[in-house]
């Protein structure tokens, strides 16, 4: 039923877990943020009447949901159907994803005790994740399963803006005006996203990815100093094999984050997922050879005509043939105005331009 990914037998010898690695590869895998969602109709179906926070820790939805993509469009990789806020609300925050506009947080995050009540999340609290999860893990076969969470930064932006912003100024304005609580919101918030992170890997992810999807917004200095060393925490925190935890790649992502990706490829994870506003052969000169890069079609690109998607597919493939391993994929998420046809075709490019 689900479709095999490469040529591999198990999800830990799969074209994904092996470009993450550097190692050879039978042809470049292919996943997309955002594959599962709107821009499916058999989603649409089954996500009609259910809010978007209860559809996430309903596992029967979440599997279904999360295996829609992989059937349809023969990716290498699912991503599970999730929200960077899920493990706030699980502890408790109360925060609604409004259609068409995404989070929105009750009572936002904007004094030192607010910081100091934001609820800690509890791993008895993710017993739906872990089943989620370990069901997935059952139906994929092959196929790996990327595990996710939020990075701290991007998820102190929702709380503390109250939803979602483009110049993120009262975060910033909070993390110059209360560097102390600066430090605490964020350095619960990486606690948190390891223990999110964590119960997927103890569950049978095959690989995990980091969203910051709003780090660009920051200047270098005040990535590295400020916010860089809680996203390391949260690697740091997921543990490693001496620690009993399965030794899966990881992947950190961001977007505008041409300035920042020396650092970001610094963070402790084995890829660095690149926006498309830098080429992949530059984005590897600035990341060094050290790391597999992951990216980055211009979601846009895919609204255009045939001539033009491939001619950038055939791109983006070349430029990554720079990097030690390359996983294919969008700059960021799929866009919902997407003909899910040209999703497929993209995969079947990308593997018939690399296989060997
Ligand atoms: O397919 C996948 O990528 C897996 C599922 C996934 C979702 N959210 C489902 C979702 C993942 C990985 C995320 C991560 C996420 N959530 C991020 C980081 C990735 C990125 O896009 O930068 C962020 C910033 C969020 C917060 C969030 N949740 C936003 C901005 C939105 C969109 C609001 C909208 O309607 O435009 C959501 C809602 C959301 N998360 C949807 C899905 C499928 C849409 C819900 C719907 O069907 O209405």
């Amino acid at each position: 039923m689900t479709p095999v990914a490469g040529s591999a037998t198990t999800p830990a010898d799969s074209d994904l877990v092996r470009a993450a690695r550097g190692l050879p590869v039978s042809r470049t895998p292919v996943w997309f943020m955002r594959q599962a969602g709107r821009s499916l109709p058999e989603y649409r179906e089954l996500r009609a009447g259910t809010k978007m926070l209860d559809s996430c820790q309903d596992p029967d939805l979440v599997t279904e949901i999360t295996l829609q993509p992989v059937r349809r469009h023969g990716v290498d990789a699912a991503i599970l159907f999730s929200d960077i806020v899920l493990p706030l609300v699980v502890a408790g925050v109360d925060i609604e994803i409004k259609p068409g506009i995404g989070p929105v947080i009750a009572s936002p995050v904007r004094s030192v005790a607010d910081v100091d009540a934001l609820p800690d999340l509890e791993p008895g609290q993710l017993d739906f994740l872990a089943t989620a999860v370990g069901r997935l893990v059952g139906e994929l076969g092959a196929t790996p399963l990327i595990g996710f969470a939020g990075a701290p930064f991007t998820l102190a932006t929702y709380l503390i803006e109250g939803g979602p912003s483009k110049e993120h100024a009262r975060t910033k304005a909070f993390m110059y005006a209360e560097p102390e609580a600066w430090s605490r919101l964020l350095g619960k918030l990486a606690v948190s996203a390891a223990t999110f992170l964590r119960t997927q890997v103890d569950a049978g992810a095959s690989a995990v990815q980091l969203f910051d999807s709003w780090a660009g917004v920051l200047s270098a200095v005040d990535y590295a100093e400020r916010v860089l060393p809680h996203s390391r925490a949260v690697f740091d925190g997921l543990g490693n094999r001496e620690q009993g935890v399965r030794d899966v790649p990881r992947i950190h992502f961001g977007v505008a984050t041409g300035e920042l990706l020396p650092l970001i490829g610094d963070a402790g994870a084995d890829v660095v997922g690149v926006d498309w506003r830098v080429p992949l052969d530059e984005a590897v000169r600035r990341i060094g050879p050290s790391r597999s890069v992951q990216g980055n079609l211009d979601p846009a690109v895919l609204l255009a005509d045939r001539d033009t998607v491939e001619r950038e597919v055939r791109r983006v493939v070349d430029q990554g043939r720079a990097a030690r391993g390359h996983i294919f994929n969008l700059g960021h998420g799929v866009l919902p105005e997407t003909d899910p046809d040209v999703l497929t075709r993209v995969v079947e490019l990308v593997h018939e331009l690399t296989s060997r």
